[in-house]
This record gives structure tokens, C-alpha cells and sequence, in this order.
């Protein structure tokens, strides 16, 4: 187990809440009662406030800075999950008369058509249902619509441990749209090529309870008239997130988490950390002559869940009670692939990926 300031943490492996960079945990600490010198913590203040304005600015500068987004698109820090972007999205982007694409490569992009199908019309590009989602659909595989009004599609599949490569290129015109939830900010992305980015905080990007929206302002201009004010990108986008109350200190804590990202050098760096962990994994899962049998096709493999398998069910049980014992928490795979997982966003440190592929090592040696 690690420590800081004389409290145990744990290597936390979770999908979802995360772990969090120890020293955004600390400032969060160090702020708690008194934010810079308001006399109050952030979660007490007024989201109209100076104090609270300036963590909101910030913290979209700050993005912008990492990401390299230009005026072109607009920045939102929303409520209602990733979940609720599955929604919005079409409700947004779809005209009525208008089929939009969705490429199916796990849980998460089905449960997005569904939320799409109910509100209009939308058709499968792809999918790669047929092997249990053990990989990424090639570009050839794609039967795309050039009318669609966007193609949608999930960058990294949590539940699986697949990644796309890099993202698919839409027909000439069709805007594309990505579910980023799990490998948000992980590493460079081209902004340019894309409608709309929508993610989840609480894996990559800070706590639950903030989702960001990044969207390219033009598209802005086509949802329909009368929407709800919570559910219309263009309203929000005008209020720069502050139709309502925000959730303020979840906004504060990403607003850490992104200079956290920029303090350690940015997403190139941050794609290299990434792939050290990852690469570490992999290699324990080859080099295992089988023992460990990785879910995803290698081609296919995220640097963010990496999806594994032991010889039985009672060995997996047997690898989850003992690592949990040793300090190695949250590995416990998603019922629809079974066995383990091991989620290394960018906030879990090498030390995380070294002390679990030790642990596999010595518990093959001891039950292979
Ligand atoms: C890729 C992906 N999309 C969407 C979701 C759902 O996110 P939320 O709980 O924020 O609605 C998850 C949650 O794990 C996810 O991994």
C-alpha cells in the first residue's frame, strides 16, 4: 500500500469512480476550509461568485491549452452522466427526418443507439457483437451513410478493454461524435476532426457528477426549436455552463485534474505514461504461457482497462481475494466478460501497474 501524509491508499484499479492524482487531493485538502482566502470552501460558495467564475474560466482555459482547441468549439461542464449525452446527442444533432450512424463496439455504444433509436431514427455502421466485442472494427468493415446527420462512436470500451486506434473517418460532412468516458485525455487527440466529445468525469477527468462536452460551434445552430433549456447544447453553450447551478466542486476538481495534466507535461506525456502501464500489463498477460489469457484481440487493446482471465472461475476468485488483501483493489472484471480488469487511468502511477504484474507473477508461481 502506498502512503501520503502518514494515510494508506490503495492500488486503486476501479473502473469507475477513479483513482485521483494524489497531489489534486491534496490541494483539495489544503482548500478545504478556507479557498484562497474566501473564508469558505468551494462547495459552499455561490457559482455567480468572482471566486467560483474564475475556477470555471480557468479550468476551460485550461483544457483548451491541453487539448489545442480552437474559438471553433465551445466548452461545457454538464450534469446527468454520459448517460445523458446518449440523449442530447440526437436530440441536438438529429434533424427529424434524419438517421444518424452508431458504430457498435461494446455495452456503452448500444446503450447510446438505444437512447438514440427511442427519440428517432438511427442505424448500426458496425460491430463487432459477433466476437463478444473483443476488438475495434477496421474502417473497411464500416457501412457508413453519407446522409447520416453524424456518425457516433466510443473511443475506449471500459467493460472490454478495447480502444480504438484511432478514430474512424466519417463520410464528407458528417460530423463526428465520440463518447470519450474512458480514455478522455489520455492521450492527443486531432479536436479538428471532430463534431462533438462528450465524457464522463469520473474516470479520467475528475469526480463524478461533471460531464464535458466539448462541440463544434456551428452545430450549435441545429436543434430544433423548444427544447428544454437542461437538454440544449446552444442554451448552455450561451450560459457558458451557468444556465443553473453547476456542479461547482466537481467543475473545481476537474479544473486540479487539468493542471495536473499540464504540470506533468501535457497529453503527450501523459500518452507515454500511459503506455508504460499498459505495456507492463500486456506483457505480463504474454509472457504467462497462457496462464493469463488477455479478452482483447491485441490490435484491439485499451491502455485503459486491461480485461484478463484465469485458468477458472475459482483461480479468479482466488487472484481478487488475495490481491484485494495485498492492497490491489477494484480488479474485478464486468459481469458480461467475467474475470478481471485492471483500469489504469492517467491518475493510477507506474508503481500501481508494477506492484499488480508482481502480484500476477507470484501467484502463478504459486497456482499455475
Ligand atoms: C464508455 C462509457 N460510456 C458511458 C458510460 C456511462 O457513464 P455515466 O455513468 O457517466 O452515465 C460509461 C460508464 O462506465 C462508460 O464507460
Amino acid at each position: 500500500m502506498r502512503t501520503t501524509t502518514a494515510v494508506k491508499r490503495v492500488h486503486n484499479f476501479g473502473a469507475g469512480p477513479a483513482a485521483l492524482p494524489v497531489p489534486v487531493l491534496e490541494q483539495v485538502q489544503a482548500e478545504l476550509l478556507d479557498y484562497k482566502g474566501t473564508g469558505m470552501s468551494v462547495m459552499e460558495m455561490s457559482h455567480r461568485s468572482a471566486a467560483f467564475e474564475e475556477i470555471i474560466q480557468k479550468a476551460e482555459a485550461d483544457l483548451r491549452t491541453l487539448v489545442g482547441l480552437s474559438a471553433d468549439h465551445s466548452v461545457l461542464f454538464l450534469q446527468g452522466g454520459a448517460s445523458l449525452q446518449f440523449a442530447m446527442v440526437p436530440m441536438n444533432l438529429r434533424p427529424a427526418e434524419a438517421s444518424a450512424d452508431y458504430v457498435l463496439s461494446g455495452h456503452w455504444s448500444k446503450a447510446a443507439l438505444k437512447e438514440a433509436e427511442k427519440l428517432g431514427r438511427a442505424r448500426v455502421a458496425g460491430s463487432t457483437e459477433a466476437s463478444r466485442f473483443d476488438r475495434i472494427p477496421t474502417q473497411a468493415e464500416l457501412d457508413l451513410d453519407p446522409q447520416a446527420a453524424y456518425l457516433h462512436f466510443t473511443s475506449n470500451n471500459t467493460i472490454y478493454g478495447t480502444q480504438w486506434p484511432t478514430e474512424p473517418a466519417p463520410p464528407a460532412g458528417v460530423p463526428l461524435v465520440c463518447d470519450a468516458s474512458s480514455d478522455a485525455l489520455s492521450r492527443p487527440i486531432d479536436i479538428s476532426r471532430y463534431g462533438l466529445v462528450y465524457a464522463g468525469a469520473q474516470k479520467n477527468l475528475g469526480p463524478a457528477g461533471v460531464t464535458l462536452v466539448v462541440i463544434r460551434k456551428d452545430l450549435l445552430e441545429r436543434a430544433p426549436g423548444g427544447l428544454p433549456a437542461m437538454l440544449d447544447y446552444g442554451l448552455l453553450a450561451e450560459a457558458r455552463s451557468l444556465h443553473n447551478t453547476p456542479p461547482t466542486f466537481g467543475v473545481y476538481v476537474v479544473g486540479l485534474v487539468l493542471r495536473w495534466l499540464l504540470d506533468v507535461g501535457g497529453l503527450v506525456e501523459v500518452r507515454k505514461r500511459n503506455e508504460a502501464k499498459a505495456a507492463l500489463l500486456y506483457a505480463a498477460i504474454d509472457e504467462s504461457a497462457g496462464f493469463y489469457r488477455g479478452h482483447a484481440r491485441a490490435e484491439s487493446r485499451s491502455r485503459m482497462n486491461v480485461t484478463f482471465r484465469l485458468p477458472s472461475e475459482e483461480m479468479e476468485k482466488a487472484f481478487l481475494r488475495e490481491a484485494t488483501a495485498e492492497g490491489l483493489d477494484g480488479l474485478k472484471g464486468h459481469r458480461s466478460v467475467g474475470g478481471l480488469r485492471a483500469s489504469i487511468y492517467n491518475a493510477c502511477p507506474i508503481e500501481s501497474a508494477q506492484a499488480l504484474v508482481s502480484f500476477m507473477s507470484e501467484f502463478q508461481k504459486r497456482r499455475g
